[in-house]
């Protein structure tokens, strides 16, 4: 049975789901997109989601062409006509197509792009939960508004493209000599006295919504939590460190740069983290 995608109001099968070549989605990577988990057939922390899009929309000046009640109710009729149980719904909105190449802005009443699509993956079950993965470090080379979620990934493409062929799970992009996050995901250490270390919202970095739903749910549980910048040095000192983010929830990760995080396992304050994520995941679905 063949997938089915949205287009502009439509739902259509993902073959014929289609753009055009002067989309400014395509042209400039003038868009924004989101990525929300699908537990259960249900929709994980998806409010966060909607709540950053609006924001990043309205960073680039961008009006969304449907009202965030609209977008979630297209986000679930999707997710039903795939019968998807677990994965994610991708969403992208672009400044649509012109009738031409020009940097600026249209001047006509150009509408913008709407498209989402799904994906299946077993999120709660991923054997890289068990395992833990290896990240690699790569310079970050990327623009200075991180905090919007530009369909604009080069940078991303190429350091996770360099994790992939080191075999790593995920690369860890560094500037002036701290972590950023990840090519995909936010970063965490847990350091030899128990403190939950992750780098503080910014225009550095994108404000996960796994990372703020995981620091809540820390700080309610009196785990001690700093949002800080952290080096890679004191990531292989720390006791543990993970990544989030929507398609992985709560990942450990167990050497960076070949070299191993505590024992070179997931620990036991990820592991309960994870939990308590998937639990709130479960509990929130919409
Ligand atoms: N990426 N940082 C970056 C650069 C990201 O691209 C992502 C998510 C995150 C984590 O954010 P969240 O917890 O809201 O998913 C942090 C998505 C999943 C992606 O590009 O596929």
């Amino acid at each position: 049975l063949e997938q089915i995608a949205y287009v502009n109001g439509a739902f259509v099968p993902l073959s014929e789901a289609k753009v055009s070549v002067l989309d400014r989605g395509f042209l400039f990577a003038d868009g924004i997109y989101e990525v929300a988990a699908v537990l259960d057939g249900k929709l994980i922390d998806n409010a966060s989601h909607l709540a950053r899009l609006q924001r990043s929309v309205g960073e680039i000046s961008l009006a969304l062409p449907e009202s965030l009640d609209r977008i979630q109710e297209i986000q679930k009729e999707l997710v039903k006509r795939n019968s998807l149980v677990n994965g994610m719904v991708y969403l992208e909105v672009t400044r649509g197509a012109d009738s031409g190449r020009d940097f600026a802005f249209p001047k006509a009443d150009v509408k913008p792009t709407l498209i989402m699509f799904t994906s299946v993956k077993d999120i709660v079950n991923a054997p890289s939960a068990k395992t833990g993965i290896g990240v690699i470090t790569v310079p970050d080379i990327r623009w200075a508004r991180r905090d919007i979620k530009s369909v604009a990934l080069l940078a991303q493409v190429l350091a996770k493209q360099a994790a992939a062929e080191a075999n790593a799970g995920e690369a860890w992009m560094i500037e002036d000599g701290k972590v950023t996050e990840g090519g995909s995901s936010s970063c965490f250490i847990l350091t030899q006295d128990d403190v939950i270390v992750t780098r503080q919202n910014g225009s550095e970095i994108l404000p996960g919504c796994t990372r703020k739903a995981v620091v809540k749910l820390a700080e309610e549980r009196q785990l001690r939590v700093e949002e800080r910048a952290f080096s890679v040095e004191e990531a292989l000192a720390a006791k543990e460190a993970f990544i989030t983010s929507a398609t992985v929830f709560v990942q450990a990760v167990v050497s960076i740069d070949g070299k191993k995080v505590g024992n070179g396992k997931p620990g036991p304050m990820t592991d309960r983290l994870r939990e308590i994520y998937v639990d709130f995941a479960r509990a929130t679905a919409v």
